[in-house]
Parts: C-alpha cells; sequence; structure tokens
C-alpha cells in the first residue's frame, strides 16, 4: 500500500451538522479511497477552549464519531482515532514548542481574531497560544503530505510547515515533508438564519436530528423577503431554502428554481419538499447511527484498531525524531 497520507481532525465540542456533511466528511469519504487515511477527534484541541466545561468532550468524542461512520467514512479505508489516546502528540508538541518562536504564534491571525471576537470564554491562556504547535504535531507525526481543511485553517498549515522545515534545518535531517492544504471547494453552507451555519448561532441542521426537527427547522428558515404572496416571483439567488436544493437535492435544484422564479409554488410548498428530500437524503444513515449506538463494542474495536495503527506510526516517528535530536527521554 503506496498510497499518499492524509490527517485532518475535528474538534469534538457539540453535535455534527450539514455545515460538517458538505464541507468536510463528504470529502473525505472521496479522498478515503485515493489516500491513507488518518482521521482524528482533536479532543485535546477541544479541551483548549472548553477547558471550563469539558463534561461533555468525551461523549460528543464518540458522538461524533458515530456520525462520521453513519455517513460513510470506512474503517476498513481510514485510520479513525482520538487524538488524546496516542501521548506522542503531547510529546512531538512539546519538542515543537522548543523551538517555536513566541512571535509566530502571537502573531497567528486565527489566535488574534479569538481573542477578539470570543467573549464567552477566557482563551489568554498558554495552551491556547500554543495551539498551533499541537495541530503541527498532529500533521508531523504521521508525515501527511496533504491535509484537508477549510480555509480558516491556512495560517495552521503554514506554521506546521515552519515548524518542520525549522526542526529539519536545526538537526540538519529532513524528517518532515512539506504538507499542502486540500482545500475543501463546497461554499460555505449558510445556517437556519442564513448566516454561517454554526453551533454558536444555534441555527443548525445536525446530522442526527429527527424527521419532526428537520421539517420543524426548515420551517423556520429564511426565504427570500420579497416573496410575499404565492403569486409574487422568487429570487431563489437570495434564498437560503434554495441553496439547500443545490447542496442536498441537486436533482430538484433547476425544477426550484423554475418554480420558485415562476411564482408556481409557495414558499410553504417549496420548504415542505426540501425536508422531504433531506430526511430521504439523511434516513440511511440514521439507520447506521440507530444501529451503532447500540453496538458500542463495535465503536470501540474500530477506535482501537485506529489508535494502533495511529500509534505505530507515531511510535516511529518519534524515535526518529528523538535520534536526530541525540535525546532519549
Ligand atoms: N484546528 C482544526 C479545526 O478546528 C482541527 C484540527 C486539529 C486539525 N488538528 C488538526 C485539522 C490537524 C487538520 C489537521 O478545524
Ligand atoms: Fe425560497 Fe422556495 Fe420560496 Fe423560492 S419558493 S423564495 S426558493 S422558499
Amino acid at each position: 500500500m503506496n498510497r499518499k497520507r492524509i490527517l485532518s481532525g475535528m474538534r469534538p465540542t457539540g453535535k455534527l451538522h450539514l455545515g460538517h456533511l458538505v464541507g468536510t466528511l463528504e470529502n473525505w469519504m472521496v479522498l478515503q479511497s485515493e489516500y491513507e487515511c488518518f482521521f482524528m477527534v482533536a479532543d485535546w484541541h477541544a479541551l483548549m477552549g472548553e477547558y471550563e466545561h469539558p463534561e461533555k468532550l468525551s461523549e460528543f468524542a464518540v458522538d461524533n464519531v458515530i456520525d462520521w461512520l453513519s455517513v460513510g467514512i470506512d474503517p476498513d479505508k481510514s485510520h479513525i482515532f482520538i487524538q488524546s489516546e496516542i501521548p506522542a502528540h503531547l510529546e512531538l508538541s512539546m519538542i515543537f514548542s522548543c523551538l517555536t518562536p513566541l512571535g509566530w504564534l502571537e502573531r497567528c491571525p486565527t489566535y488574534k481574531e479569538q481573542l477578539r471576537e470570543v467573549k464567552t470564554r477566557d482563551l489568554s491562556t498558554y495552551a491556547f497560544l500554543g495551539y498551533p504547535v499541537l495541530q503541527a504535531a498532529d500533521i508531523l507525526l504521521y508525515k501527511a503530505e496533504n491535509v484537508p481543511v477549510g480555509e480558516d485553517q491556512l495560517p495552521h498549515l503554514e506554521l506546521t510547515r515552519e515548524i518542520g522545515r525549522r526542526f529539519n534545518g536545526m538537526y540538519k535531517k529532513e524528517i518532515f515533508p512539506d504538507p499542502k492544504a486540500l482545500l475543501t471547494s463546497t461554499p460555505r453552507l449558510p445556517g437556519l438564519d442564513g448566516r454561517k451555519m454554526s453551533k454558536s448561532y444555534n441555527n443548525t441542521i445536525n446530522i442526527s436530528d429527527s424527521q419532526d426537527e428537520i421539517m420543524n427547522k426548515v420551517r423556520m428558515m429564511i426565504t427570500d423577503p420579497q416573496r410575499i404572496k404565492l403569486s409574487d416571483p422568487g429570487h431563489p439567488d437570495i434564498c437560503t431554502v434554495f441553496s439547500y436544493y443545490s447542496s442536498f437535492i441537486p436533482s430538484l435544484k433547476s425544477s426550484a428554481r423554475d418554480w420558485c422564479e415562476n411564482a408556481g409554488i409557495g414558499c410553504t410548498e417549496c420548504k415542505k419538499r426540501l425536508a422531504a428530500g433531506l430526511i430521504e437524503k439523511l434516513s440511511p444513515f440514521h439507520a447506521t447511527r440507530e444501529h451503532l449506538i447500540k453496538d458500542p463494542s463495535t465503536i470501540r474495536m474500530i477506535l482501537d484498531r485506529g489508535r494502533d495503527r495511529a500509534s505505530a506510526v507515531a511510535s516511529a516517528t518519534m524515535a526518529e525524531v528523538k535520534k536526530t535530536m541525540g535525546i532519549s527521554v
């Protein structure tokens, strides 16, 4: 097996929603047949933000893995594991922190932005400043050549490359590759209110939402405000409902444009059809999910296998790292 290696991760901070499905998971699904994929639950990264209330992290970790599996991430193709089950992530992160200048971290745009924007938690901590150092360790521990991420993660990838190069240069050995981002091309999925779908805006449809929840949430979605009466022609390109047709029921996209622009059916009916389409799309996932929830030992077995494979690669890298540095801790 000589496939190129990929590593990606998600922080287990809540239930996964349709934004994760179209933005990340559908992409992972395609990649897993072409690359050797390591998909990681980044629970240490989640802890950096949620340290005041960490008690739900392990529940979300397992819940997220169930979503991954139910939408089609295949444990026979991909290695699925939990970051905190592999201590080498912290070990390499510690080593990297020795050679990462403070200025690189203080200048990181995501760090500055989060400190400025996030008001509900105190992120001015030692660990949070080092967030990208741990992320560099995640990636370089597996010598991943590609990292599928959204645009928001590009500064972290840039730091990963800089840290890897600095290590290679300092100890005069090309241990680490220059990992490249595989940018997700999918446009951001709007939430129910038209803003970006995000747990913190409370505007999500979750992958695991029941049929009733889906119907209620779709009913609440904002539409073209100029379409008041049934006879008013609508503007699908500014309507959140229409963008869901594009992402989830592409087979109905052109009919939806047609009935909207020509005032063929009303918004209520348009939403009913969307809800029905979403339910149809998600119901196979729900069936798998129900199955998995009743079978925790299978999930544990999948995570054990992922951990063992990841651990083998991680240990080999750590041995190489220590030998190159001439340390034996
Ligand atoms: N920081 C990433 C995010 O919030 C999660 C993450 C942690 C990650 N480690 C990673 C992503 C390694 C890619 C590779 O989305
Ligand atoms: Fe939006 Fe559908 Fe109403 Fe058009 S008909 S404005 S696409 S909800």
